[in-house]
């Protein structure tokens, strides 16, 4: 099953989420930080004479993800969300400012593999949505493995020939993240990015991936799903790269 969602070559970047979806998606940005903070402690509490170096990693996560609530529920405090300005920035230093949170998020029995070397890889978003952006991934992708298993995330630089005579190929930054979970099936994964569609029956609210499209379309790129039931899912977001003035 292949699903693809483009926003490239528009100058309007594709439809944005309704306004109270997008406040729906900061108060889910935010309870994703907030478990992330919550299993941190959890760690604390039960190794708290420890000199392990995952007590210091829980508690650095922690921290990390206390700032970004502060940020995330200062912008939901405001009366209509502005925006976040876009800045120039490394998807690779992104993966790397978020790897506790990941590794606190999916838990010990999922083996997280972190392949983001390219440091020229610079693309134009906000940071702290792009950091939720890779936590929402890694989230579902833990809660396609109940039982453990593997999550890759890597990020690389993509050419794409464009068509046309004229048409000069143009430089991607990929964002690949990939599970082996259980799945979907042709019929979920054709839903997965309506807003509020979940297979979650009680934890799930349904604004992850269509979150994470409205993100990779405002940035002037596109979203890619592969799935298969019993085999895993991979997720693959390009976005533009940032010209160099
Ligand atoms: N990596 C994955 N593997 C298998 N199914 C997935 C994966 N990611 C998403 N899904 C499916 O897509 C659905 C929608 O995902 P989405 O992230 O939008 O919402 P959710 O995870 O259910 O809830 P939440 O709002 O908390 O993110 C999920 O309920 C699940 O069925
Ligand atoms: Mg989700």
């Amino acid at each position: 099953m292949q699903l693809n969602e483009h926003g490239a070559g528009r100058a309007d970047g594709g439809a944005p989420l309704p306004q109270n979806l997008t406040r729906a998606t900061l108060s889910h940005d935010l309870q994703n930080h907030l478990q992330v903070v919550a299993s941190a402690l959890h760690i604390v509490e039960q190794r708290m004479f420890s000199t392990d170096p995952s007590v210091r990693a829980a508690i650095s996560g922690a921290a990390g993800s206390l700032v970004r609530i502060a940020t995330l529920a200062r912008h939901l405090s405001e009366e209509r969300r502005t925006a976040p300005p876009p800045r120039t920035i490394s998807i690779a230093m992104s993966l790397s400012a978020i790897a506790d949170q990941i590794a606190l998020a999916v838990g010990p029995s999922v083996r997280v593999d972190i392949r983001g070397d390219d440091l020229s890889a610079e693309v134009r978003c906000n940071a702290l949505e792009l950091e939720n952006v890779i936590l929402n991934l890694a989230v579902n992708a833990r809660d396609a493995m109940p039982r453990g298993g593997r999550l890759t995330i890597e990020t690389y630089r993509e050419l794409q020939c464009a068509s046309g005579r004229n048409a000069l190929p143009r430089s991607w930054a990929a964002l690949r993240v990939s599970d082996t979970g259980g799945g979907m099936s042709p019929e979920i994964a054709s839903r997965v990015f309506t807003p509020y569609f979940t297979t979650k029956s009680r934890q799930g609210a349904g604004l992850g991936l269509p979150s994470v499209r409205d993100f990779a379309l405002r940035a002037g790129g596109s979203i890619d799903l592969q799935s298969k039931v019993g085999v895993g899912t991979t997720i693959l977001l390009r976005l533009p790269v940032a010209e160099r003035n």
